[in-house]
């Protein structure tokens, strides 16, 4: 079998284009533009590359973006003396805190200062919280946007047994969460680093999601034939940019699969887009 690739591009313009429609329309009845505000902090080059891409789609889709840059070694009361502003900012509707921080700072503590109601991260414990019991006010980007990626390419989770590899807060965890949801009905298994022999288990995968952040990790010998694999994985591997997935060997036995770069990267901008509108429309509701 090879694989059929699952065009992350595609599926992330299509989600943009209706964002762009939406915020036209919030824009024309309320006359307001649904804005975001980042804080980049240091000089971190994928980090820059990140906020960037973010930045140019918000414009491109009529959306309003701020960029605060700090300084790496700003100190922690300045930081949350720019959170605590943004939050009071009614022209600010999301506010996203670009990870990873500098040492000195402990991103738990900087995340939990982010207004819950600004949250487009979906990173606020309040928000985690509501996700967790399925009603959700932000849904996190990456997983949002691989549920989004399923959905489009029509791809069954109603009892599909879903492999998860990777527990992190960002991707991991919510992504199970959003997985095993009603609706969405998935038997989700979660591996991570003490998994005893993991290919054991992600060879019975209908779905497997690849989040673990190690280049190429998961083979092809690890894969079930025909099931989806997706790539959540962005390693680089001196210039090429390489997922968590040994594409060339999965690609033989997948059914579908999602490509690094093209795949799930651009479907976390997009779903990023959609949360910061969704918090300009709540800020008018509230
Ligand atoms: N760093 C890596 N992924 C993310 C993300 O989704 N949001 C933020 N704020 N930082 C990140």
């Amino acid at each position: 079998m090879v694989a059929r690739v699952i065009d992350g591009k595609v599926i992330a313009e299509t989600v943009k284009n209706r964002v762009a429609a939406e915020a036209a329309e919030f824009q024309r009845v309320t006359g307001i533009t649904a804005t975001l505000a980042a804080v980049l902090i240091g000089d971190d080059p994928a980090s820059q590359v990140y906020v960037r891409n973010k930045e140019r789609a918000c414009h491109k889709a009529g959306l309003r973006s701020v960029l605060h840059r700090l300084p790496a070694d700003i100190s922690r009361m300045e930081l949350m003396d720019l959170i605590a502003k943004l939050n009071q900012d009614p022209s600010v509707h999301g506010i996203l805190v670009q990870l990873p921080l500098p040492k000195h700072l402990d991103s738990a503590m900087v995340l939990d200062a982010v207004s819950p109601v600004k949250d487009v991260d979906g990173f606020h414990p309040q928000n985690v919280g509501l996700m967790l019991q399925g009603r959700p006010r932000f849904l996190p980007c990456t997983p949002h946007g691989v549920m989004e990626m399923l959905k489009y390419e029509q791809v069954a989770t109603v009892g599909a047994h879903a492999v998860v590899i990777g527990r992190s807060d960002i991707v991991g965890k919510p992504m199970a969460a959003l997985l095993m949801q009603k609706g969405a009905d998935a038997t989700v298994t979660v591996c991570h680093s003490r998994t005893r022999d993991i290919a054991a288990i992600t060879r019975q995968a209908d779905i497997l999601i690849a989040a673990v952040g190690i280049p190429r990790f998961v083979t092809g010998d690890m894969i079930r034939p025909g099931a989806v694999v997706i790539d959540v994985g962005i390693n680089r591997d001196g210039d090429t940019l390489v997922g968590d997935v040994d594409y060339e060997s999965a690609f033989q036995t997948a059914s579908a699969m999602t490509p690094v770069p093209g795949g799930v990267g651009p479907m976390t901008i997009a779903m990023l887009l959609q949360n910061t509108l969704l918090a300009a429309m709540q800020s008018v509701k509230a």
